[in-house]
C-alpha cells in the first residue's frame, strides 16, 4: 500500500478516535458540571502508528487486505480511572450504549484475571460507525479502562519492552511482576479510604469555587466604584485565606453577593 493509500485508509480510525474522546470527555464533564464524582479522570487516545500496523500484521500473519476486519487496535481509547470500581461504573455506561452509538463485539477483563506479566486493565472491543464523504463505513476499535496505578506500571512495562525489544531479562520481568502486586494493593488500599477521599476532593472543589466567586465580587465591586469597600474586602478575605476555615469564608461571600446586589440597585435607582 502506498502512504497516500494508508493515509485515507486512517481517515475513519482517526475521526472514530476523536468521536470517541469527545463522548468520553463529556461524560467527566457532565459529572463534574454538576459537582458529582465522576468515574472517569481522564481520557487519551490515539490511532496506531503505520510501522506498528505494518509489525504486528507481520508478527501475527495478517494479509494487508484484512487489516480492517482482523486488527482491533487501530483506533484506541484509553480511559484513566481512580478507583477499581469506577472501572466497572464506566463498563456499565459502554454497555448501556450498546446498540446505540457502539457495538460490543467482546470484553476482556484483565482487571479481575491479570496477565502473567502483570499486565491489569478491562477491554472493550468495539466496533464504531464513522460517516464519511464516502457513506459509513464500521470500524473496531479498543477501549482499556484502567486505574491510575495500573496505567502507571503499563506505562513503565510498555518502554522496558522497548528498550529490551520485547526480550525482557528475566530479573527485570520478575521485579516487574511485584511492582505490579504492589500496583494492585495500592488500588486496594485506596478502595478502602475512598469514601474520605472523594469527601476531601469535593471540598476542595467547593473551597476553590467560593473562592473564585469572592474574587469575582471584589473585582466586581471595585469596577462598580466601590473602592474602599473593595480594598477592605480583599484584606479581609486575605485574612480568612490565611485561616483557610471554609465556613467563614462562605459567609464572606454571602455578605459580598449582597454587598454587589445592593450596589447594582442603587445605582440602577440613580439613572432612572
Ligand atoms: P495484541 O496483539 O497486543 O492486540 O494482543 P491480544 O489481541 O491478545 O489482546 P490483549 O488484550 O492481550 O492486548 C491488547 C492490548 O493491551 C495491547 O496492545 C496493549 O496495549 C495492552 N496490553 C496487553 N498486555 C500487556 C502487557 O503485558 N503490558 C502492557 N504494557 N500492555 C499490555
Ligand atoms: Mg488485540
Amino acid at each position: 500500500m502506498l502512504v497516500k493509500d494508508w493515509k485515507e485508509f486512517l481517515i475513519p480510525y482517526e475521526q472514530a478516535v476523536e468521536e470517541l474522546k469527545i463522548k468520553f470527555k463529556s461524560i467527566r464533564k457532565q459529572y463534574r458540571s454538576k459537582n458529582e464524582y465522576s468515574p472517569i479522570e481522564f481520557v487519551t487516545g490515539r490511532v496506531k502508528e503505520i510501522s506498528s500496523i505494518l509489525e504486528k500484521a507481520k508478527k501475527l500473519d495478517i494479509p494487508l487486505n484484512k487489516i480492517a476486519q482482523e486488527m482491533e487496535d487501530i483506533a484506541g481509547i484509553r480511559i484513566m480511572c481512580q478507583f477499581v470500581e469506577d472501572i466497572y461504573k464506566v463498563v456499565q455506561t459502554i454497555r448501556q450504549r450498546d446498540g446505540k452509538d457502539l457495538k460490543i463485539v467482546y470484553e476482556k477483563d484483565y482487571v479481575k484475571n491479570k496477565k502473567d506479566s502483570g499486565y491489569r486493565s478491562y477491554h472493550v472491543i468495539i466496533k464504531y460507525p464513522v460517516q464519511t464523504t464516502e457513506g459509513e463505513v464500521e470500524i473496531l476499535a479498543e477501549i482499556q479502562i484502567r486505574t491510575l496505578a495500573m496505567n502507571f506500571w503499563a506505562t513503565v512495562e510498555h518502554s522496558l519492552n522497548y528498550k529490551y525489544k520485547q526480550s525482557i531479562p528475566d530479573e527485570v520481568k520478575e521485579r516487574l511482576r511485584r511492582a505490579s502486586e504492589l500496583a494492585f494493593l495500592l488500588d486496594q488500599e485506596m478502595s478502602e479510604i475512598k469514601e474520605e477521599i472523594i469527601e476531601a476532593q469535593k471540598m476542595f472543589e467547593i473551597k476553590s469555587s467560593i473562592i473564585s466567586d469572592i474574587l469575582d465580587d471584589i473585582i466586581t465591586l471595585y469596577s462598580l466604584g466601590k473602592i474602599s469597600e473593595s480594598t477592605d474586602y480583599q484584606d479581609k478575605f486575605n485574612r480568612l485565606l490565611e485561616s483557610g476555615n471554609i465556613i467563614e469564608l462562605k459567609e464572606l461571600l454571602d455578605e459580598l453577593n449582597e454587598k454587589v446586589q445592593q450596589t447594582r440597585l442603587h445605582l440602577f435607582q440613580l439613572e432612572e
